[in-house]
């Protein structure tokens, strides 16, 4: 281990086999946490190869179990960087499956100022988001889409890795978060992958230069394990549904699946969803991707998918019709304008933050959330707001102190006495052959 830190210090290339050496003998406990931290930290300095990330990544992907999609074909998994107010997987992952794709999602839960898909569909009365193999994909097979937790089996080593990452400053690193994710995406099986890579001041990748690094790495390690893979880049720079929260996530998704509302997150989640048919062959082009997709919202299948889904994993999938169902917060508090103005730009981070105050989230793995808690934000930037008028609606429990949130939540948004410039949804497109962008 000491020669091969050396070497990676040196900024030579590790060979697969190296690598594959260092991350089996970590996770079997025979390489101690301070050579791997080492080993971590001159990976931060200097960089790997394309060649290396993908090793690195296999390496971690192969540490635990890997999950077989084979008996429902070529499965299509979408993944997002982690944004406010982002629930495209609840819109995108059933708008896919309306159209034929088979889509295997595995999601997280909320940490800090990110909510989790998980503990959003944990709000439906009944929902198993705690799925084994067998069951995702009978789920799969049943529904067309299923979305559970990530099991204890898959990927230890990035679990361990990830532990040491944390307390040594090496979070902020482009290959390792690359690796860290799509080992993730390549235990969990499916053979196409979507990423959304989000831009802005509540992402992990503020700026777009990083952001699109970072993607083109995901494309090249996804590519480099067989899998056909295609990242977006979105605006992070503002929420993007309209609500921040578990329950209250749940019954905007079945609204714009009811194509009762639309938005930044049914637009995003029809590109996402359009991307998702392309990769798979379903359509030929993103484009035709779109149509479909559009029309699944219109002719309602795209609802029925959702409630399939609700369905095969337990849920009562009369939420879909009655969503009052769903966990409702005793107390409701609305924030309003101490100012006129133009709402110029959202803190999303400090939105997060105030939605984890109101009970929505957790500051550590281990706490507890309140389902029914969050926000429902009332604007969006680019709205002109009179002093005084209703901005935002809190939701939580009887003994939650609002008073602190709803001070977060006001300093979070910004205004000025301009509209402000308007930043497009999606900055760029990331294929194997190609990037894109659409802004400086
Ligand atoms: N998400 C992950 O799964 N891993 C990282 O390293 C960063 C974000």
């Amino acid at each position: 281990m000491v020669d091969l830190i050396l070497k990676k210090r040196r900024a030579q290339a590790l060979s697969a086999a190296e690598t594959e050496w260092w991350v089996n003998a970590f996770v079997r406990g025979e390489v101690p946490d301070y050579q791997a931290s080492a080993m971590l930290m001159a990976i931060c300095f200097s960089g790997m190869s394309s060649e290396e990330t993908v090793a690195l990544t296999l390496a971690m992907a192969h540490s635990g179990a890997c999950i077989d999609l084979a008996e429902v074909g070529v499965a299509v998994d979408k993944h997002s960087t982690g944004g406010v107010g982002d629930s495209t997987t609840l819109v995108c992952a059933p708008l896919a499956a309306a159209c034929g794709a088979r889509v295997a999602k595995i999601s997280g839960r909320g940490l800090g100022h990110t909510g989790g898909t998980v503990d959003k569909l944990e709000s439906i009365p009944g929902f198993n988001a705690a799925l084994s193999p067998d069951e995702f994909v009978k789920a799969i097979k049943r529904a067309g889409l299923a979305i559970t937790g990530p099991s204890a089996e898959l990927v230890p080593a990035d679990k361990m890795l990830y532990a040491l990452r944390d307390v040594t400053a090496t979070v902020d690193c482009i290959p390792l978060i690359a690796s860290s994710i799509m080992s993730k995406k390549i235990a969990a099986g499916a053979g196409a992958i979507v990423l959304d890579v989000k831009v802005g001041n509540g992402a992990i990748m503020p700026d777009i230069d990083r952001a699109i690094l970072l993607a083109e790495q995901m494309v090249a390690i996804g590519q480099g394990a067989g899998r056909e893979t295609v990242a977006l880049l979105s605006d992070m720079d503002q929420p993007l549904g309209l609500s921040v929260g578990n329950s209250l996530d749940i019954a905007e998704a079945i609204r714009i699946l009811r194509g009762e509302e639309s938005g930044p997150l049914l637009e995003l989640s029809l590109l996402l969803a359009a991307e998702m048919l392309a990769v798979t062959g379903i359509a030929h082009t993103q484009r035709e991707g779109l149509s479909r997709v559009k029309d699944a919202v219109a002719n309602g299948t795209a609802l029925a998918a959702f409630r399939a889904m609700v369905e095969a994993q337990g849920g009562d999938p009369q939420v879909v019709e009655n969503p009052s169902l769903l966990p409702a917060a005793p107390r409701r508090e609305t924030v309003c304008a101490l100012e006129a103005g133009w709402l110029l730009r959202c803190d999303t981070v400090a939105i997060g933050q105030a939605a984890v105050l109101l009970g929505a989230g957790r500051t550590r793995k281990e706490d507890p959330i309140d389902p029914s808690a969050g926000i429902v934000l009332l604007r969006r930037p680019g709205d002109r707001v009179e002093a005084g008028e209703p901005l935002a609606v809190l939701h939580a429990g009887e003994e939650t102190n609002m008073q602190e949130a709803a001070a977060l939540l006001l300093r979070s948004l910004h205004f000025g006495p301009a509209p402000p410039v308007a930043r497009p949804l999606v900055q760029g497109r990331v294929t194997a052959s190609a990037t894109e962008r659409f802004v400086e």
